[in-house]
């Protein structure tokens, strides 16, 4: 384990890792479980990933923990999803200031139940002061409900003369997503095997390094997530560029 974490160049470290968190309820089918105790499971691959980021230094870590499309699962899995998720930011927010983590949160969080948006909601005023490291959870979060949300605000500002069509730019529209503060991710890890976006952060990946493994989630582990580093800082990253036009503005 340690000789992995010692081969990561740590001055290339991608300053932002977005994890699409996946495979809980097949590693409790796999294990005759019901697919909350996967959920449950997953909270220790959830510190592993957090844990393990703040280690080596990553900036932002942010994490798809609930989707819009989520809340169409049955009604006891969705209430034991929020459940969780309340006891998991409750009792892991000490963890968060020992290590000067900042919890933040994206996504329509209106749309929480009241305990779980108030529990969010004092652990992020809480944290808000810490430097190492920005968690971002994305809860009840999709890119389409995104995108249409910076589109009706900044057509609403239009209709108030205070922005020209033409005055619309890649910042301008960047700077009315719920990412307004964050880089955009430079890698992009999704357990369980499928090879999918799933509706998140489409536009703040356009340019990152998409990075699958077949581990289902409540497998992963700190290892897991140098080994996804590693692995992208093997890569070579061109942006529409050729790898000689690379070379020349190293
Ligand atoms: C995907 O597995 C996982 C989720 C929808 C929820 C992830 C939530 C946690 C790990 C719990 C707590 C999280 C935090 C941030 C405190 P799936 O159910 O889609 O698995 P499947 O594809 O095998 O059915």
């Amino acid at each position: 384990m340690q000789e992995l974490k010692e081969k990561i160049d740590k001055k290339n470290l991608p300053s932002h890792i977005a994890i699409i968190m996946d495979g809980n309820g097949r590693w409790a089918k796999k294990k005759g479980l019901m697919r909350v105790f996967g959920h449950e499971s997953g909270v220790k691959s959830v510190r592993e990933a957090v844990e393990g980021a703040a280690e080596i230094g990553i900036k932002y870590l942010t994490l798809y923990a609930f989707s819009t499309e989520n809340w169409n699962r049955p009604q006891y899995e969705v209430n034991a999803l929020m459940k969780l998720l309340v006891k998991t930011i409750n009792k892991e927010t000490k963890t968060l200031m020992d290590n000067d983590i900042k919890l933040n949160a994206i996504g329509d969080l209106q749309s929480l139940p009241k305990d779980c948006f108030d529990e969010l909601h004092e652990a992020i005023a809480k944290t808000s002061n810490n430097k190492h490291m920005t968690l971002t959870l994305a809860l009840s979060y999709s890119s389409r409900w995104e995108i249409v949300k910076a589109v009706k605000e900044i057509a609403e500002k239009a209709e108030k003369g205070l922005l020209k069509s033409n005055d619309i730019t890649e910042d301008i529209f960047t700077s009315h997503l719920v990412t307004a503060n964050i880089p955009d991710p430079e890698l992009l890890i999704r357990t369980s095997g499928e090879h999918r976006i799933s509706n998140f952060l489409m536009w703040q990946l356009s340019y990152a390094e998409l990075y699958f493994t077949k581990k289902l989630w409540p497998e992963f582990n700190r290892n897991d997530l140098f080994e996804a580093i590693y692995d992208y800082q093997q890569r070579e990253r061109r942006f529409g560029m050729t790898s000689e036009q690379l070379e020349n503005v190293k």
